[in-house]
């Protein structure tokens, strides 16, 4: 008789250590996403306690994106990231899963927990936020929102400054949002995208017959933002004789039409933002001293997208979330080339530029990885990133020169303000003409984008 054979089970003490000798630490997880057994090292990573049979998923293993990467771990095959927090540093593991199945049933899946990252943060920069459409991980910005919802309660002048595409408009927007003046109007102005003469009469309002062409009374912008909130774009570019106007209206809240005689009264608070550091053009002389006191009651400081690099790949990741909403590729992952590049890269554009190169890179490049190769032509022509101290505006030289010396033809104009993330300001410096002459080109060559 041959000796009787023990019959292979589940129960084994050798499963689990061979599921993690091929897989690593790995969960099992049931069709109800419930966690059924982990290997020692899942144990050893999250806490046997944590991985205790019968615990959900989204209880045992914390998503960086919370329930969005659940959803995107499990039903779209995505590599998404965990925090973990060991002896007060913060690792981020890449954790991806595969699922199930016996025909049509959902068994289940494998979890599969990858490699670990030190991040730079602490425990309390880990934790993400969003605040009125600004995402971040990172404490400073989370600190600005604090006060962006304090001074929302007053009624004080509020100067944001920050490069182009930090944010700037969204704080605006906050601003308004959470204010009292809420049920008024939010109404904006780009100081720096229009001639002077017409920038005066778009603030004030003018009167029928001031100017040619101005064939009825117009409000302007200060009675149109009345009982709301009026915000001054550029502010920094602002021709000096306005300055000395706009101070009138916001020391005796009335404005005077051009053309006008009559003060009218206007209630409006005032949030206003500039890309450059307005006290060195009060130095300069091209700020009145008066009006930026006036108008930095309170200053709000946007830090750039590459002094807070932790929030470059996740926001990459939200944007491609929704660039997926609408398009049919599916992107798991970015290689390591592509990840190493954005995660390098100057982003004088900031946050828009990143968004912009999602959208390029998303409808380049093909298949369930992004790659180095998706990505716009600059990626692959490095060139130093600017100094963190200095905006990139400062760069004297054109990087479009124009052979005529004087006009650019609408492509090159297009292909600077694609490059510059959409951004005029740094598109003129490209171009190495004023952000009016931009204006005026890009209006000329039927191009209607951004004010
Ligand atoms: N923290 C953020 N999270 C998500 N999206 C952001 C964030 N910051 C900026 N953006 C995106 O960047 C775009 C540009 O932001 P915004 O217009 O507020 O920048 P800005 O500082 O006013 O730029 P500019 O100086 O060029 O006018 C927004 O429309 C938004 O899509
Ligand atoms: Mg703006």
């Amino acid at each position: 008789m041959p000796a009787s054979r023990a019959t292979p089970s589940a129960d084994s003490p050798l499963v689990l250590p061979a599921l993690e000798a091929l897989a690593g630490p790995v969960l099992l997880i049931d069709a109800q996403q419930r966690v059924t057994v982990a290997t020692p090292e899942a144990q050893a990573r999250l806490g046997s306690a944590a991985v205790r049979p019968g615990t959900p998923l989204a209880e045992a293993l914390p998503l960086t994106e919370g329930t969005r990467g659940l959803e995107a771990l499990l039903f779209q095959g995505r590599q998404v990231e965990a925090p973990l927090h060991t002896g007060g540093r913060v690792h981020v593991m890449q954790v991806r899963a595969l699922a199930l199945s016996q025909g049509a049933r959902r068994l289940g899946w494998v979890v599969l927990l990858g490699a670990e990252t030190e991040t730079e943060g602490s425990e309390e920069n880990d934790a993400e936020e969003t605040f009125h459409g600004m995402w971040t991980r990172d404490a400073g910005m989370k600190r600005l929102f604090r006060i962006v919802e304090k001074v929302a309660r007053t009624e004080s002048s509020v100067l944001v400054r920050g490069e182009s595409g930090t944010g700037k408009e969204l704080v605006a927007n906050a601003l308004h949002a959470i204010s009292e003046r809420r049920k008024g109007p939010f109404r904006a102005i780009n100081c720096a995208a229009l001639p002077p003469s017409l920038l005066e009469s778009e603030l004030f309002g003018h009167v029928r017959g001031a100017f040619t062409g101005a064939v009825r009374d117009s409000p302007g912008h200060f009675r149109l933002a009345d009982k709301g909130t009026l915000f001054l774009d550029e502010v920094g570019d602002m021709p000096l004789e306005l300055q000395g106007k706009l101070l009138r209206v916001l020391e005796t809240h009335t404005v005077i039409p051009v053309g006008g005689r009559a003060p009218v009264p206007v209630n409006v608070r005032i949030v206003a933002a500039t890309h450059r550091p307005l006290r060195r053009e009060v130095e300069a002389g091209r700020f009145r001293a008066d009006l930026m006191y006036r108008l930095r009651v309170v200053p709000l400081f946007l830090p750039s997208l590459r002094e807070r690099r932790g929030d470059i790949l996740p926001l990459a990741r939200r944007f491609l979330d929704e660039l997926e909403q609408s398009g049919t590729r599916r992107v798991e992952r970015f290689s390591p080339g592509a990840r190493r590049l954005l995660e390098s890269h100057g982003w004088p554009g900031n946050v828009r530029e990143l968004r912009n190169v999602m959208e390029y890179a998303y409808v380049i490049g093909e298949g369930p990885v992004l790659h180095e190769a998706d990505l716009p032509p600059e990626f692959s022509e490095p060139r130093p990133p600017p100094a963190p101290s200095e905006p990139a505006r400062r760069t004297p030289p054109p990087e479009f020169p124009s052979s005529a010396g004087e006009d650019h033809d609408p492509a090159t104009l297009r292909a600077a303000l694609a490059r510059a993330g959409g951004n005029r300001t740094e598109a003129a410096r490209m171009l190495g003409i004023s952000r009016v002459t931009l204006w005026r080109r890009l209006r000329a060559a039927g191009n209607t984008g951004k004010r």
